[in-house]
């Protein structure tokens, strides 16, 4: 399916299941290249981002298979692990790249092609070849690819430029299996990287610090096999959050963790929704009178995520008032905008910042889809719209929502 069309104006009302983090899961699979024997990973969402991780780990002779059934997977690392990423795979992804800490950590040497550009910004990978060098790694960039070479990491205090998620689950997988102590200072705090954290201690490794800003790793030998259950994906409960009002309904999601999307709750409550917590877990956003205009930026977590900006800069389009949103993560991640100026919304963008004046309710029209989060956007303001969306590019969507069309048809949306 690649285009998708949807009747708006439906009010969406019921109660939905939020599923396994993405972004949690891609990076735990990637680090089942330093823990030997078999390991079972539970609550993985079925995407087409986890098929190119469980492909990546295959093609190195890391077994990955679905363990009854496809939100659990069986690892098994028995054999010697291959060097080399598939270029196919690590273009296809960037985050097939976290592949390349584990490997060099485990074999000493890694030949990993260089992620390259995505429709979101350039996205270098500098940070985390700066932090393999300073354990003592060799880099050498030739012929497309990164060549990472070091017999025995060793432990450092490293101090890394910006709070790059990636860069801090790359270098703390790498250091799991180091010589002494690695202190990794300015980390990343996302919850994702908690969560790669919990497998990998749970596994065996001495990682202390988890949710700071300063990750501590003491390595050890070696990580051995155990059983771990992927967190909640806090973007598509943000996403699921914002259908509800979005429409004039009420939906409530279940199986997620409110700490997590406590930056998108208080932008949603400012916007004038009615938001309930129970029991830290199931939330409920609803529609409560006209929506307002709020001014946020995108910032690392705790800040508001930048995975969730397109998603909210869509309910700011039918929300009265001008809203300034600046997304300070990616330089290029406003693609969407123009999608939604087809649709009837008021964007103004300039470099960093968007400026979005709301309008009584978008209208329905044929879009394209630039990247996962922008697809999200897209339908969310097909869900409002007057008339029938069609949204391009369904793939994209595919690459990070588990059954998006089929949680919000549950709630009552009209998919045609
Ligand atoms: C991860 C998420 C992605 C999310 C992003 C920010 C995964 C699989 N993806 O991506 O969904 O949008 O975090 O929350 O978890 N940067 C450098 N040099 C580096 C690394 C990063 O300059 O070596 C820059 C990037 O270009 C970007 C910023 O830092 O502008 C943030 O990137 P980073 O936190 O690394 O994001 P990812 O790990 O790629």
């Amino acid at each position: 399916m690649s285009r998708l069309s949807l009747e708006g104006g439906h009010v969406l009302n019921g109660t939905v299941k939020v599923s396994g983090a993405k972004n949690a899961a891609l990076p735990i699979l990637a680090g089942t290249i330093l823990v030997e024997g078999d390991s079972l990973i539970e609550n993985v969402p079925n995407l087409l981002d986890i098929s190119t991780m469980i492909k990546m780990l295959n093609s190195l002779d890391v077994v990955a298979e679905p363990y009854p059934d496809k939100n659990i997977l069986k690892i098994r690392n028995n054999r010697k692990i291959r060097h080399i990423a598939p270029y196919d795979l690590v273009t296809a992804m960037r985050a097939s790249f976290f592949v390349a800490g584990p490997i060099l950590a485990r074999t000493g040497y890694a030949k990993v092609p260089m992620p390259g550009g995505c429709s979101i910004g350039s996205r270098p990978i500098d940070i985390h070849l700066t932090g393999f060098k300073a354990m003592g790694a060799e880099v050498r960039m030739e012929h497309g690819f990164v060549e990472l070479k070091c017999p025995k990491l060793k432990g450092v205090r490293m101090h890394l430029d910006f709070p790059s998620v990636g860069a801090t689950e790359n270098i703390m997988m790498a250091a799991c299996l180091a010589d002494g102590q690695t202190v990794i200072e300015n980390a990343a705090r996302e919850p994702e990287i908690d969560d790669l954290a919990n497998y990998l201690n749970r596994a065996g490794a001495q990682i202390s610090g988890i949710g700071t800003s300063v990750i501590v790793v003491n390595g050890v030998k070696r990580l051995t096999g155990c059983t771990h259950r992927v967190i909640p994906d806090r973007i598509e409960a943000a996403t699921l959050l914002i259908a509800g009002p979005i429409t004039g309904g009420r939906v409530t999601v279940e199986g997620a963790i409110f700490s997590h999307l406590e930056p998108v709750v208080m932008k949603l409550r400012e916007a004038g929704c009615e938001v309930i917590v129970e029991n830290d877990t199931t939330i409920t956003a609803a529609f409560n009178g006209p929506l307002k205009a709020v001014n946020f930026d995108t910032m690392p977590f705790p800040g508001f995520p930048t995975d969730a900006q397109a998603q909210m800069m869509t309910l700011l389009t039918v929300s009265a008032g001008t809203s300034v949103v600046e997304e300070t993560i990616f330089e290029n991640r406003f693609m969407h905008a123009e999608e939604l100026k087809r649709m009837g919304a008021n964007i103004k963008t300039n470099g960093h910042t968007a400026i979005v004046t709301g309008v009584p309710r978008l209208s329905g029209a044929e879009v394209k889809i630039t990247d996962l989060r922008a697809g999200a956007a897209l339908i969310l303001a097909g869900l409002n719209a007057e008339g029938i969306t069609t949204v391009h590019g369904m793939n994209h969507l595919k690459r990070g929502y588990e059954n998006l069309p089929e949680k919000l048809t549950s709630l009552g949306a009209k998919i045609l």
